[in-house]
């Protein structure tokens, strides 16, 4: 079955909106295969979002995701939906600025802030299998 990975950030869990997010992706007919409450270590946020290492906000970004448990998650679709799970998610997270995401995503509804974005999903399938072998090794 193809598969993503997606957090609910560290507001989320603070904000008592995890139920609400997964609700939507199973709503939508996504399964959770794997979910675990975890504070990140530096070393691993660092890893993970090392894209966007040296960039202005990453200091920001790295004290943000690390500062209490996140809901870490994979999440998985129908064959027959095709390779493009992660491009559902992300449908449904809605753009990074949550100021500015469209009403009707979890972005779009619940936030303001473009640090405190409430969720992360992969961008690709190839970030979707890196990030799980991060976050999940051997899954
Ligand atoms: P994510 O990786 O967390 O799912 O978010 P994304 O793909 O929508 O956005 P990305 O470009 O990968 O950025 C990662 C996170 O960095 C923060 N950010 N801040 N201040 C800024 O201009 C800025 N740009 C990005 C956001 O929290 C974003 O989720
Ligand atoms: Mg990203």
């Amino acid at each position: 079955m193809p598969r993503t990975f997606v957090i609910c950030k560290p507001d989320a869990v603070e904000r008592g909106l995890v139920g609400e997010i997964i609700a939507r992706f199973e709503r939508k007919g996504l399964h959770l295969t794997r979910a675990e409450l975890r504070t990140i270590d530096r070393a691993t946020a660092e890893i993970h979002y090392e894209e966007h290492q040296g960039k202005p906000f990453f200091e920001d970004l790295i004290a943000f995701i690390t500062r209490s448990p996140a809901m870490l998650m994979v999440v998985e679709g129908p064959d027959d939906a095709g390779d493009d799970i992660y491009a559902v998610v992300r449908n449904l997270m809605g753009s990074t600025n949550p100021a500015t995401a469209a009403p009707g995503t979890i972005r779009g509804d619940f936030g303001l802030v473009v640090t405190e974005n409430l969720v992360h999903g992969s961008d690709s399938d190839e970030s979707a299998a890196r990030e799980i072998n991060i976050f999940f090794p051997g899954l």
